[in-house]
């Protein structure tokens, strides 16, 4: 049933169903001084502190690429839903944020070779169908010597595990309690699910080898990026998806 217009198709209705429930999750980072910091910091860690060209790929509510324009770079965010777009043209009139937002696919760009000083993305190679072809064209807008910069989880590994399980139990009722939402997370369908490839993958290392791979040098990995970037509440709420991992690289 999921040839990869299918995945595609299935993946934009998964996003576009859960875009206002993710938004109102999301953007418990914007009101938060302290974790705009954190992330703030960790990007200008990996980007370093000049005015960049960025392109935020599968940029959501675009939490990322408001984080980004605040600090002064000129960013447009992409995605593939349009619902989520609404939602992050919103959030960016809502702080006064000038971000350029499009429509696209993360693996078939709609921008010319060379236009972008980085690529950054947070939780969105795990689910593209082939992320081989999704990093190529990452690497194609990228300007020589220009960043990637993939933030991502393993997050269906340990799924099984009574700990994560009763964490999961836990968080639903926080996130009811603290952010009156429907805490029910869609779940993947099972057949989508076998076939996609993150789930059985050993991550980071296997980013490291696409990137490799790809002929991208200067190859870095960080990890605990959870902790680092959450309050001890929002890690009650998150914990349970497991560890955030940041792997960037340079184009040659
Ligand atoms: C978990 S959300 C992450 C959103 C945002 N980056 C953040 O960190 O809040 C994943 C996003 O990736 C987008 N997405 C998934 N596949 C995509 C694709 N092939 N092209 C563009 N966007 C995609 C979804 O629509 C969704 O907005």
């Amino acid at each position: 049933m999921f040839n990869d217009l299918a995945s595609k198709e299935y993946i934009r209705n998964y996003w576009s169903n859960d875009a206002n429930s993710y938004n109102r999750s999301i953007l418990s980072t914007m009101q938060s001084q302290k974790a705009r910091n954190a992330w703030q910091e960790l990007f200008t860690e990996v980007l370093g502190e000049k005015d960049l060209s960025i392109l935020d790929v599968g940029t959501g509510p675009g939490v990322i690429a408001l984080l980004l324009a605040e600090l002064g770079h000129n960013v447009t965010g992409m995605d593939y839903s349009y619902e989520m777009l609404s939602n992050a043209k919103k959030n960016a009139l809502a702080y006064g944020l000038p971000v350029e937002f499009r429509q696209g696919d993360a693996e078939n760009l709609p921008f010319q070779d060379g236009l972008f000083d980085a690529v950054v993305n947070r939780h969105v190679l795990w689910i593209v169908t082939k992320p081989e072809k999704a990093i190529s064209e990452w690497q194609r807008v990228l300007k020589p010597g220009g960043r990637i910069v993939i933030v991502d989880g393993n997050w269906y590994r340990n799924e099984e595990s009574l700990k994560r399980n009763v964490w999961q139990y836990l968080s639903k009722f926080l996130i009811l309690v603290t952010e009156h939402r429907d805490p029910r997370v869609e779940d993947l369908d099972k057949e989508f699910k076998e076939k996609l490839w993150s789930v059985k993958a050993k991550r980071p290392d296997l980013d490291v080898n696409f990137l490799a791979n790809a002929g991208f040098k200067d190859i870095r990995v960080m990890n605990n990026i959870r902790s680092r970037t959450q309050s001890w509440l929002e890690y009650l709420k998150n914990g349970y998806w497991g560890d955030i991992f940041l792997v960037t690289g340079t184009k040659q």
